[in-house]
């Protein structure tokens, strides 16, 4: 394939193009075609169910406490297609910090509207396409951690290169805007600005060292000529969806590293290379200029990427972590909550067509004050499987379940969720757990080959349970609430929060479920969080031509969604091009932190490139937005 073209596919694309599936198979019954809109919906569908749960609560919405409205503190706003933001009447919004920013006083007046950043400064200055982002504070400090997911080269190199690195410094240029941003804001007349030159401010990228923990540390997979012990890893990649561990410190999430990756020799053996979409030409030509991305020479360098790794942004000397232990695929974010009995648990999404849903158990168990050694070390993965009947189980990775070492368990978690029969997913995004019960929610984003054709390792992705429609252009959130009320326990019930939909031009399944409308409709939910008073924040990143089965969705925007009455309101549009995704809010709770990645025109300059940029969001009265 032109190497030109191959750097404008998405990453979905990327993957299709990568590793084409097998074609369709023994299950492409359309067998929600058959079904009327809510004799679909009505089995899976929280609202008006009645379905039986474990506890209380989850599904006891009634039609009665649907009409007393949700508690939505705004009105919501139509769609939009232009290139600008839009916020609800008495809200206001401006940008915080935006690619080639400078987070050093020497990396000021970088940034040219033209040209972009020079490769002597792209470590100095705020990376592209920001992602995942959490809040932490530090010695009276507000800190904020961000994620630069990938990057564009056609914005950062010059002209000539046509979108493909022509050198090391082009292709050094490029893993510099990626990684993760550590930087200090104040406050300053209500909202918030960078504090340039902080001492907290820090870029950590492809480029910086690293350490691994965990049982798949030191195992000959991850060893390589730089690091014979197979312990000291260098640099993070892809860094997409976030959490926040209960102790404080930031988990970036390692997602479609894949592509960095090519082979100027032989392939090298192993079937982890294809069910990981490893293998032929990468996405952007590192190989040839830096051996460490070059399969033939470094065939086990891709075996330590794609892991959830933790940064302590309140020291800038710390040394990142990469937790082999929460296992390696690719991963979109990770939310953490606690069991009954104080041991960690973390949920966790694998961004691909038809693969899996993780969680992670600690063995050890934390409170407040504590020690947080092996928490994220020692512990067991597991899988999630969904039953039909809106019950689930969480499906342990051990040697005895698998019938693989531990190593490989953790290093090819594909292949051992594979083996014990786990759930294929319609690609799960983030997972963000309520605050105020013991539930979560993960977006399922979309799936064009559900019911069509099998994940990449050849688990069937049949119709039904959690994915419930065909060619699934429009994604689903589904939620869960562990049996008892307990995050540790292996049982749970399962129903889907939303299926969006286009209520105007779609039938069948294809309208969405009943809480979606002509005033609220939108596709693929991918980003996810919650704010302190129990509303589930949505964030977009799908199609915004606004036209045929998109009509009427608009650009991609954040919602709002009430978990107790379903309703779905609109809260914010993005610039036509932009996906928003990262969100989180200042301590008083009187900002709302909110990613735009990738935006069209000239956004939000006006002129010049347009640039990936965090946005600040504030009340003109003052009080917390969420
Ligand atoms: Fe980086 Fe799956 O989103
Ligand atoms: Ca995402
Ligand atoms: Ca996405
Ligand atoms: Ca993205």
């Amino acid at each position: 394939m032109d190497p030109k073209s191959q750097i404008d596919l998405s990453w979905d694309e990327f993957d299709e193009m990568r590793d084409p599936r097998p074609a369709a198979n023994g299950f492409d019954e359309v067998v929600e075609r058959a079904l009327s809109r809510r004799g679909f919906l009505g089995s899976v569908l929280a609202f008006g169910s009645g379905a039986a749960v474990f506890g209380s609560g989850l599904m006891s919405s009634t039609t009665a406490a649907r009409a007393e409205g949700a508690a939505f503190k705004f009105q919501p706003i139509g769609i939009a297609t232009d290139f600008e933001i839009h916020v609800p009447e008495g809200y206001q919004w401006k940008p915080l910090v935006k690619w080639g920013q400078a987070l050093f006083s020497v990396a000021e007046g970088a940034y040219s509207p033209e040209t972009g950043v020079p490769v002597a400064m792209s470590d100095k200055v705020f990376g592209e396409n920001t992602d995942g982002m959490e809040t932490f504070e530090a010695d009276g400090h507000v800190l904020l951690a961000i994620n630069s997911e990938y990057v564009n080269p056609k914005i950062n190199l010059p002209a000539e290169s046509e979108g493909m690195p022509k050198t090391a410094d082009e292709v050094l240029m490029l893993k510099n805007m990626q990684g993760v941003t550590v930087l200090e804001i104040a406050p300053q007349g209500g909202t918030w600005d960078v504090v340039v030159d902080s001492p907290f401010n820090r870029r950590i990228t492809h480029e910086t060292q690293m350490v691994m923990d965990g049982p798949a540390a030191g195992s000959d997979l991850v060893k390589t000529n730089a690091d014979a012990e197979g312990v000291n890893p260098k640099g993070t990649m892809n860094n997409c969806g976030s959490g926040k561990t209960l102790w404080g410190t930031y988990l970036t999430c390692e997602e479609n590293f894949n592509g960095y990756f090519g082979t100027t020799g032989a392939m090298p053996e192993g079937e982890g290379y294809s069910r990981y979409g490893i293998g032929g030409e990468g996405r952007y030509a590192y190989e040839k200029y830096d051996a460490r991305y070059d399969l033939s020479k470094e065939p086990n360098e891709p075996h330590r990427h794609g892991f959830v790794t933790e940064i302590d942004p309140a020291d800038p000397q710390s040394t990142p972590v990469k937790h082999s232990a929460l296992g390696r695929f690719k991963h979109e974010n990770a939310e953490m909550v606690q069991a009954a009995d104080g041991r960690i648990v973390v949920y966790m999404g694998d961004d691909e067509r038809g693969e899996f849903m993780y969680r992670y158990v600690s063995n050890g168990s934390w409170a407040e004050g504590q020690p947080t050694d092996g928490l994220l070390s020692d512990g067991t993965l597991y899988v999630a499987k969904f039953n039909a009947d809106q019950t689930g189980e969480w499906l342990a990775l051990t040697p005895e379940t698998t019938g693989m070492p531990i190593e490989e368990i953790l290093v090819f978690s594909r292949m051992a969720g594979s083996k014990v029969g786990a759930t294929t997913m319609d690609r799960p995004e983030w997972i963000a757990a309520n605050p105020l019960k013991a539930e979560a929610y993960c977006a399922l984003t979309n799936n064009k080959n559900r019911g069509l054709k099998p994940n990449a390792g050849g688990d069937a992705t049949p119709v039904g349970g959690p994915n419930p429609r065909e060619a699934n252009n429009y994604g689903q959130i589904v939620r869960w609430q562990p049996e008892g009320g307990d995050h540790g326990a292996d049982g749970f019930a399962w129903d889907l929060f939303v299926m969006a939909g286009n209520p105007e031009v779609g039938d069948g399944a294809y309208m969405g479920s009943p809480n979606v409308t002509a005033g609220n409709m939108f596709n693929s939910p991918d980003g996810m969080a919650f704010s302190s008073d129990g509303m589930l924040w949505i964030q977009t990143d799908g199609e915004d031509s606004n036209e045929g089965e998109f009509a009427g969705m608009g650009n991609n925007q954040m919602l709002v969604g009430d978990p107790e009455t379903g309703e779905i309101a609109r809260f914010l549009t993005a610039p036509n091009g932009a996906e928003v995704t990262g969100l989180t809010w200042s301590p008083d709770g009187k900002v709302a932190f909110v990613g735009i990645q990738h935006p069209g025109g000239s956004w939000p300059d006006g002129a010049g490139k347009p640039r990936s940029a965090v946005i600040q969001v504030w009340r003109e009265d003052g009080d917390v937005i969420g």
